[in-house]
């Protein structure tokens, strides 16, 4: 990774220290807790700035306030992570260019459907060497197929793009309870290890794997896999049953990263960001929870009723990415090979019911297997 500019270097003695500036794209619930670990880490490592810079995509909140100001009032993030001090060496910043201009590193961590437009927004607008990590879980699909975020911001930033993905329920480690993640790089493995060193906490274990498109495919498509589980719940089906769907969804998962990207390794799939980041999104998280309701609900309320009225605000990622994920499976002709990729989106859609996620054994996931 190249040295930061200049400015950045801080004689100390006859040593030249490089300090790296730091910008969180994004506040909500994970990035707030993002912001919490680094800057725990920047105040003590000495190849980093102080300061976190936060972009804040700006709200007003029911008491007439701004939400950076009540960040930075009361250290804070009131609507995302309440109850937690990020620590005062986070600054919440509502204009995005402001943000990103002195950024030697950038960690991307808003909900996908969004970065397309911030990618658009930061063209031109950051420095040329600069190093990013995402922390999205999701994908985008074009008409030539589908485009990891990590790819996203590379192509339309020109920039390298580590991921960072795990076990990973922001609420969770905001209380510092034990967990690991998983830091997927390309080549630079000295950028990944200043990105583990960035993350890393007693209470945070991080390691870096050579494989981008493994770690942050396992990170996005876990999420579709988890509203079957929830549906699984909403049926009160067992464990035996959900144990099942999510065996059966990491084999999909597995067969279906392997044959967008040949260079994905089995290994990533035992790391945090694979099994881990499975069973406890299955087990917890938002995905699961409003799938649990659609469920108890016979399908009658819509995703996104749900989701507004049970999230307030946070947003739905299994759904979503289980289209995205439809429209590739549609456009290369694979819904038999993922019957239960399949399933799922068309449990949301309505096409089928809650009660069709155990009804399509006549394909069995061994095939899946076997023709990857
Ligand atoms: N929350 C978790 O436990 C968790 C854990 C691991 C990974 N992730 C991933 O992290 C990413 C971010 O999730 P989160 O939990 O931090 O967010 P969130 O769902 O808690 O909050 C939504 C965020 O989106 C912002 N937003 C709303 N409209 C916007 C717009 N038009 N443009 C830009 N931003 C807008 C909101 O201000 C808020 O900051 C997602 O990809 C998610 O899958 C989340």
């Amino acid at each position: 990774m190249a040295p930061p500019a200049m400015e950045n270097q801080i004689t100390n003695g006859d040593e030249i220290t490089t300090k790296y500036k730091l910008t969180i794209v994004g506040s909500g619930n994970w990035g707030s807790v993002a912001s919490k670990l680094i800057a725990s880490n920047t105040l003590k490592l000495n190849s980093f700035h102080d300061e976190v810079r936060m972009w804040v995509f700006e709200e007003t909140l029911p008491t007439g306030e701004k939400l950076t100001d009540v960040i930075n009032n009361t250290n804070e993030n009131v609507k995302y992570l309440p109850g937690i001090k990020l620590g005062k060496n986070v600054v919440a910043d509502p204009d995005l260019e402001h943000a990103v201009k002195d950024a030697d590193m950038l960690v991307f961590v808003t909900p996908h459907q969004f970065m397309e437009g911030i990618c658009k927004r930061l063209v031109g607008k950051i420095k040329g060497d600069v190093q990013a990590i995402s922390l999205i879980k999701g994908m985008e699909v074009k008409a030539e197929g589908p485009c990891m975020i990590s790819t996203l911001i590379s192509k339309q930033l020109g920039i390298n793009c580590c991921v960072l993905m795990g076990a990973n329920i922001a609420n969770e480690i905001a209380v510092e309870k034990f967990s690991e993640a998983t830091v997927g790089y390309r080549e630079d493995k000295d950028v990944a290890q200043r990105w583990v060193q960035l993350f890393n906490a007693p209470y945070f274990q991080v390691s870096a794997v050579q494989d981008v498109e493994g770690v942050e495919l396992c990170g996005t498509l876990k999420n579709v896999v988890a509203i079957a589980a929830g549906f699984v719940d909403g049926m009160d089906m067992g464990n035996n049953t959900k144990a099942a769907i999510m065996r059966i969804g990491l084999v999909e998962m597995k067969a279906f990263s392997k044959l967008m990207f040949s260079s994905v390794k089995d290994t990533t799939f035992f790391e945090s960001c694979g099994v881990a980041d499975l069973i406890t999104t299955c087990l917890g998280g938002r995905n699961r929870r409003v799938a649990e309701a659609f469920a108890r609900n016979g399908g009658k309320r819509s995703f996104d009723e749900l989701e507004a009225e049970m999230l307030q605000g946070q947003k739905l990622q299994g759904v979503s990415t289980a289209n995205e994920l439809y429209e590739v499976l549609s456009q290369r002709g694979w819904h038999e090979l993922f019957p239960l990729f399949t399933t799922v989106h068309e449990i949301c859609i309505g096409r089928l019911p809650p009660s069709a996620i155990v009804e399509y054994s006549e394909h069995p996931p061994t095939l899946v297997e076997d023709s990857a």
